[in-house]
């Protein structure tokens, strides 16, 4: 028999999501988040959103600079993942702290971070409020990929990035490239 919950304290039975930073600059004030809750909205036009906490520093920045950044990070940067989560740039300079090195974007203020394996560049076309997150949709400008990280199909090369996954609370894991299958229906 399953258990049925009918309270929740987290949503998180979906899990694991990939793990992206999240980032905007407004003036001199830049600033990253790590954000799990995430999606690709649309192909044509490519839309990009993020959900995004009214409570959290970037909610501001991303509503100001109306765009943003999503850097997706490997399994090797999982300490990066828990300090830009589990700090507020409120209080801290996280950039600063975790030492992370930021690359220039090719169409908006906000950089993207070099120790990403894909980052994607975003204008913010509209924010839709859904309960205690705001969905911010951008239209995506621009994707920047290390070399060997995708195949010429956009495949992600598991043998070479291990995405960070988020499990829930402060877990992670990845993903095991020996259980890669095509499969089509016969
Ligand atoms: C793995 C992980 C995933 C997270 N995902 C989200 C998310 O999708 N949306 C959100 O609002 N906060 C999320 N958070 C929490 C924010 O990253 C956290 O509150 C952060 O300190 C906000 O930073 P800021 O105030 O500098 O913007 C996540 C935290 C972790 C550790």
């Amino acid at each position: 028999m399953k258990s049925i919950r009918t309270q929740f304290g987290k949503l998180q039975c979906f899990y694991p999501y990939t793990v992206a930073l999240v980032g905007a600059r407004v003036g001199d004030r830049l600033n990253f988040m790590t954000c799990a809750w995430h999606t690709a909205l649309s192909t044509s036009p490519p839309l990009f959103g993020v959900l995004i906490g009214r409570t959290k520093l970037t909610h501001g920045l991303i509503a100001e600079a109306r765009e943003f950044t999503v850097n997706f990070l490997g399994y090797e940067r999982v300490k990066l993942s828990a300090l830009m989560g589990r700090r507020s740039g409120a209080v801290m300079d996280k950039i600063k702290e975790s030492a992370v090195s930021l690359l220039p974007a090719r169409f908006i203020q906000t950089p993207i971070i070099a120790e990403a394996y894909a980052s994607m560049e975003c204008r913010l076309v509209e924010v839709k409020p859904l309960g205690d997150h705001d969905l911010f949709a951008g239209e995506v400008l621009a994707i920047h990929e290390d070399p060997g990280s995708f195949d010429a199909d956009g495949l992600l090369n598991a043998v070479k990035t291990k995405p960070l996954l988020y499990l829930g609370t402060d877990f992670y894991i990845t993903i095991d490239p020996e259980t890669l299958k095509r499969v089509v229906p016969d």
